[in-house]
């Protein structure tokens, strides 16, 4: 990229070749990203202003996020954001990149609960960077939102997103949920996408998540039913008699959960992803 007039164009060419060579996943759709963000333009404006001539701060600041996504940075970290739904999240090295398979989590709670102007409580456990409060939050105007995580960092990362998005009624704490209670007061609907992944699946993961997401969001460190464990003991306590959960699971641990809420006191469903993986248990106390 040295002694030449580079036009955007070029970039995206030389870019996919050289993202293709490194084995980055859908090369094109990075730079064009990387574009985006270096350039404050949308990536209709890319083909639009393809003869476009780059200054050399430009190029700067587009070889340095070329570099970094080489190096097996992911892309969401180098830009700063992703999309979840249709709201933009900031993220950093702090929180868990949001994935699809939280989407569907939000959705299925939107979908069970159609009137949105009603005042419900909500807690998320383990909020990371906000996504699933926010996203909540904002499509149900009236309601209170409890966002907890442990990390100090990942909290401030979700304010932030809150005061960007201007949604007003999440509040944040810091709790450890395996030590403590977040508050005395109970809940209409408790959602958590918490960290599941067995310890030996994550030694299997892709570098890419390994070397830069934080291992405390993705792993308890032992079997990857901790959480799930801890929740079935505490639920009682933070539910409302007709109050709901939901949790994101692992791929394959639909049985192991079954097994675990067998003697209580909860009745639980799943519901799967487009490819057929079992990936939201959705559970309400029996009352007798
Ligand atoms: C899988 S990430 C989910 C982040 C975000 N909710 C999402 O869906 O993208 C799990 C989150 O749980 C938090 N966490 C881990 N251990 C925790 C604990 N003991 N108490 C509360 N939060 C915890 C992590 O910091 C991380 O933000």
């Amino acid at each position: 990229m040295e002694n030449k007039l580079w036009t955007i164009v070029d970039v995206l060419k030389w870019t996919t070749d050289y993202f293709s060579e490194k084995g980055i996943e859908s090369p094109r759709l990075n730079i064009e990203l990387i574009l985006c963000s270096v350039l404050n333009i949308t990536r209709i404006d890319i083909y639009k202003q393809f003869d476009k001539p780059l200054s050399e701060l430009e190029l700067k600041n587009i070889r340095n996020m070329i570099l970094k996504r080489v190096s097996g940075e992911p892309l969401q970290y180098i830009l700063g954001k992703t999309t979840f739904l249709d709201i933009e999240i900031m993220v950093n090295d702090t929180v868990m990149i949001p994935r699809p398979e939280t989407e569907l989590l939000v959705k299925q709670v939107l979908d069970d609960y159609p009137n949105k102007y009603k005042k419900y409580r909500i807690l998320d456990i383990g909020t990371g960077s906000g996504c699933i409060a926010l996203y909540l939050a904002k499509k149900f105007p009236q309601s209170e939102v409890l966002a907890i995580d442990n990390s100090y960092f990942a909290l401030l990362t979700a304010k932030n997103n809150g005061t960007n998005l201007a949604i007003r009624n999440v509040s944040f704490n810091q709790c450890d949920i395996l030590n403590e209670l977040p508050t005395n007061q109970k809940f209409d609907i408790v959602v958590s996408n918490p960290p599941y992944i067995p310890s030996e699946d994550y030694e299997e993961l892709a570098d890419e998540v390994k070397n830069h997401e934080p291992k405390d969001a993705l792993t308890d460190g032992k079997d990857g039913l901790t959480f799930y464990n801890r929740f079935k003991d505490i639920l009682p306590y933070l539910l409302n008699d007709d109050g709901k959960f939901y949790f994101e699971i692992g791929y394959n641990q639909k049985n192991k959960l079954i097994e675990l809420f067998k003697e209580s006191t909860f009745e639980i469903e799943f519901f799967e992803d487009f490819s057929g993986i079992t990936r939201i248990l959705r559970g309400k106390e029996i009352l007798y």
